[in-house]
């Protein structure tokens, strides 16, 4: 029987993750009309998987399109928030109380199913909902009474984690409530991000209709390094000052998806790349000198090289001894690129460096990677006083060639170098002045 070969790859590469995860505390906020989406059945399966897999969830969802429907116009808009009435607070409370029990009640139809022969007991998710959020009313801003609109004041985070303790999904619907009694209609993003926050969640995660923050271009941008200059963006503003907050407070990470595309939780929370955007504090990708913990990654990334005649063998040894000449690219814990700086330092020609062992992991060979290590190998030559990098290639002149790379005779090369030439593998000789 043939192997399905990308299942197996796919559940090998996510396993860090599953690991990475369970016991991990995520807060994911269904924004827009994310409750009316054809897909929400599989979100709520996708959701009751993730608590299988023992992640910490907490579901935040606003009830705008049902409210609106039971409301109409009178539920007015003043800038960004519903101005609500005494009278209309109640249909509020009576429509998102509705949400909370199809939500329960979809979570309960999604338990996974458990081969009977492996485990007679079907393993219900229990799903759980209460009075987590206090608020405060936004009051009067500039003549406009918000009445029983409002803003949180504190999320309950020991009542939420007690729930989350139990196994239990906790539901949060977008209604608070002040120590007076009186009942508030909440913003969902804020209650998600204020309740990340207090609870120190691992990640903060928001479905929107878009499939992540898109660029003036309308194409999806992976991941935003917060501590850089934003990206011009198309979509999402509103998100960004929450994850602002969110990261500053210490959550790891933000995620911005769709809740219209079946799997892209799981896509996103499985795969190194995800589908939607990430946000973060700083960029879970850097270009950093290796240490001695990085041997075994290196080896990984070389090792295919070196069997297909590519790359001139290095034993563990020697790589352990020259590990301090290696630059690495870390992605996310796993290494997708290495490159290393020899120098010669000769009297008569000035100093050379030798680039060595530059590889991309093949998921990676596609994207400006080598680029990167390169422009940071030719800095490090440049502060070493180095006037020329050299490189000895089989495959891959051209590459080199498109970055300023001259073919030359070997005898440009220094003496020491010249020396330990291999005849047999006849590699092209090219050199960069720096
Ligand atoms: N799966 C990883 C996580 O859950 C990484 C996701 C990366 N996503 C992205 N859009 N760059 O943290």
């Amino acid at each position: 029987m043939a192997l399905n070969n990308e299942h197996i790859k796919w559940f090998r590469d996510s396993s860090p993750y599953i690991d990475a995860h369970r016991d991990r505390t995520f807060v994911i906020c269904l924004t827009g009309d994310a409750l009316r989406s054809a897909n929400l059945k599989n979100i709520v399966s996708d959701c009751a998987l993730l608590n299988s897999l023992g992640v910490r969830l907490i579901l935040v969802f606003n009830g705008d399109s049902a409210i609106l429907e039971a409301l109409g116009d009178e539920w007015s808009l003043s800038g960004q928030h519903r101005i609500t009435t005494p009278e209309q607070i109640e249909t509020v409370t009576a429509v998102v109380g509705g949400k909370t029990h199809e939500l329960a009640a979809m979570f309960a139809a999604s338990s996974p199913d458990t081969p009977t022969a492996l485990n007679k007991t079907r393993r219900e998710v229990l799903t759980s909902s209460g009075s987590f959020v206090k608020a405060r009313p936004i009051g009067i801003v500039d003549g406009i009474d918000f009445q029983n609109s409002g803003n949180v004041r504190k999320v309950q985070g020991d009542a939420i984690a007690a729930q989350l303790n139990n196994g239990a999904v906790v539901l949060v619907p977008p209604v608070g409530y002040s120590p007076s009694g009186e009942i508030f209609y909440l913003d969902a993003i804020q209650i998600a991000c204020e309740t990340a926050c207090e609870l120190n969640a691992e990640k903060l995660i928001f479905l929107t209709q878009h499939e992540g923050l898109l660029n003036e271009a309308g194409e999806t941008i992976n991941e935003v390094d917060l501590s850089h200059p934003e990206p011009a963006l198309s979509t999402g503003t509103e998100l960004l000052p929450f994850c602002h907050v969110a990261c500053q407070q210490g959550v790891g990470r933000c995620h911005i998806l769709s809740y219209d595309v079946d799997g892209a939780l799981l896509e996103e929370l499985f795969t190194r790349d995800g589908c939607g955007t990430q946000v973060v504090g700083h960029s879970y990708e850097q270009i950093r000198d290796a240490t001695t913990d990085d041997v075994a990654g290196i080896l990984r990334l070389i090792s295919p090289l070196e069997d297909a005649g590519i790359l001139v063998k290095r034993s563990r040894e020697r790589l352990e001894s020259e590990i301090d000449r290696f630059l690495v690219i870390e992605r996310d814990g796993l290494l997708i690129s290495c490159g290393a700086l020899y120098p010669y330092h000769c009297s008569e020609k000035g100093g050379f460096g030798e680039l060595a062992c530059l590889v991309t992991h093949p998921d990676y060979r596609k994207s400006d990677r080598g680029d990167r290590l390169l422009e940071s190998v030719e800095k490090r030559a440049r502060e070493d006083g180095l006037s020329n990098l050299f490189v000895l290639t089989t495959q891959s002149a051209h590459w080199f060639q498109e970055r300023g790379f001259v073919a030359r005779d070997r005898d440009t090369l220094p003496q020491a170098r010249q020396a330990l030439y291999n005849d047999q593998r006849g590699s092209t000789v090219l050199v960069k002045p720096l």
